[in-house]
């Protein structure tokens, strides 16, 4: 353990032992040395946390002794001792890296309190790098280089390893799954993910699947059934469509959440499981809680941890890279000799709005990579609704593209109306005045009267 230990460095005997033997009597391992490369041998084997060093020695100054102790181990801190009113070199000290200064003679207080800080401050510098370490360690799938899939990448590395349950919301394909996948491959946790759909199993079912029954709980139960939550017991159970949980089922999950307990059916006892919980919804849980179809209670229990992953139109920059790597994953899965996208192909993905998110992008790779015949996927393999996109037009700037639009509802909306102007502005959901506005204003031809 390095916390705690102090290497004092002067050249005057008497200095260096009174002030080892006050910090020994503080409860700090202290060791001595008298010049410079003394120090530097010794902190190989000692590893101090702290080096106090007089300014003004023979050979080696304090200053330098700093900076070759930096280098040795930047995460040392170095407190230099200088004779009074020598602010210079106080200064030029802690730009080499000291952590503060302090004048002679030494007031013994002062100079606690300074050790006590650049402890601190070292104990810090190490949490911070045995997190990045963790981080890095993290283990996923998930592709994206936007500021929104750092900050989620970064809150999956942060919570991964605790056992507070998550709530993950997001729209339909936009990766809820992979972010499942990713908190408990980085969890440490040795048991099994278990993953159920409560919109998938009937009402009636799910209790049993999630809780177990005991034989006999009921007609038909002629052998006892373990329940989703024991055999997720030391590892992670994913609780897909929360949204879609029955009311009655509610409650007792919530009891497992603050308990750690569950109920097998015809059960005369609870049990104890140890199961981190994961949960996500593509629904807007405040309204189910509104209408009383969603307990808050459980909503508060569940959502300690909220994650919530923005739609893809959200994230235009993560098109492309999403895009390529899907290519390389089809490309390989069908034998195909594939390179990637013409820049035109890869523009018109890029600008599309992707309603069913990356799932929906991902299907079209597939489709694209399937169809293809030639090293690269050009836009005539991209079905058409990728084609007729708003955002070409932007280049023509705001005004003209929104009027082309504009234009083109107004002309359906007449058409499908018979050109009847009452019929169509009801279509339109604008007033006939409106509609006779706009058709002025964009040259239609005025019906004959
Ligand atoms: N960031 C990403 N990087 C790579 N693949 C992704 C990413 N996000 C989603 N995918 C892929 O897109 C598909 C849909 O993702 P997933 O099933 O996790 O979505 P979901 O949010 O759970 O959707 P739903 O609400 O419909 O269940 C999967 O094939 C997944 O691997
Ligand atoms: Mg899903």
């Amino acid at each position: 353990m390095t916390e705690g230990k102090i290497l004092i460095v002067d050249d005057e005997k008497m200095q260096r032992e009174t002030l080892a033997k006050l910090l020994k009597m503080e409860n700090y391992t202290v060791r001595t040395a008298a010049n410079g490369t003394e120090a530097l041998n010794i902190i190989d084997q000692f590893m101090p946390a702290v080096v106090i060093t007089d300014f003004r020695m023979p050979e080696m100054s304090g200053v330098e002794l700093i900076e070759a102790v930096k280098k040795k181990n930047p995460l040392i801190e170095a407190i230099v001792v200088t004779a009074y009113g020598n602010i210079d070199i106080a200064v030029d000290a802690m730009k080499k890296g000291a952590y503060d200064f302090i004048t002679k003679p030494i007031d013994f207080e002062h100079l606690s309190v300074l050790i006590k800080k650049a402890s601190e401050k070292r104990t810090i510098a190490v949490e911070n790098i045995q997190l990045k370490e963790q981080l890095s360690s993290i283990k996923h799938k998930i592709i994206g280089q936007s500021d929104a899939i750092k900050e989620l990448l970064s809150v999956v590395k942060r919570v991964a390893a605790t056992d507070a349950p998550v709530m993950i919301t997001g729209e339909s394909g936009t990766g809820k799954e992979l972010i499942v996948d990713a908190l408990h491959n980085s969890s440490g946790r040795k048991g099994n993910l278990i993953k159920i759909n409560a919109a998938a199993i009937p009402p009636e079912l799910l209790e049993s699947e999630l809780f177990g029954y005991e034989k006999g709980a009921f007609t038909g139960a002629e052998n006892k059934r373990i329940g989703k939550f024991d055999l997720a017991s030391g590892g992670t159970i994913f609780l897909d469509e929360i949204g879609d949980m029955p009311y009655n089922l509610q409650s007792k999950l919530l009891r497992v959440l603050q308990e750690n307990m569950v109920m097998p059916i015809g059960a005369s006892m609870e049990h104890p499981i140890d199961a981190r919980i994961i949960v996500a919804t593509n629904q807007n849980l405040d309204e189910k809680i509104k209408s009383g179809e969603f307990r808050s209670d459980l909503y508060y229990r569940l959502s300690v941890i909220k994650i919530d992953i923005p739609p893809l139109r959200e994230r235009k920059e993560d098109i492309p890279i999403l895009a390529e790597e899907f290519c390389k994953e089809f490309a390989n899965r069908y034998n195909k000799n594939i390179k990637g996208f013409t820049s035109e192909a890869l523009q018109i993905l890029a600008s599309y709005n992707y309603p069913g998110n990356i799932r929906e992008l991902k299907n079209y790779v597939e489709r694209a990579v399937i169809l293809s015949h030639s090293a690269l996927i050009d836009v005539s393999l991209l079905p058409s609704e990728l084609k007729n996109q708003p955002d070409e037009l932007v280049e023509d700037g705001l005004e003209a593209t929104v009027a082309a639009i504009e234009k083109k509802l107004i002309k359906k909306a007449l058409k499908e109306a018979g050109g009847v102007q009452t019929r169509a502005a009801k279509k339109l959901k604008i007033s006939e005045r409106t509609l006779r506005y706009k058709l002025a204003k964009y040259g239609f031809k005025q019906p004959d009267k």
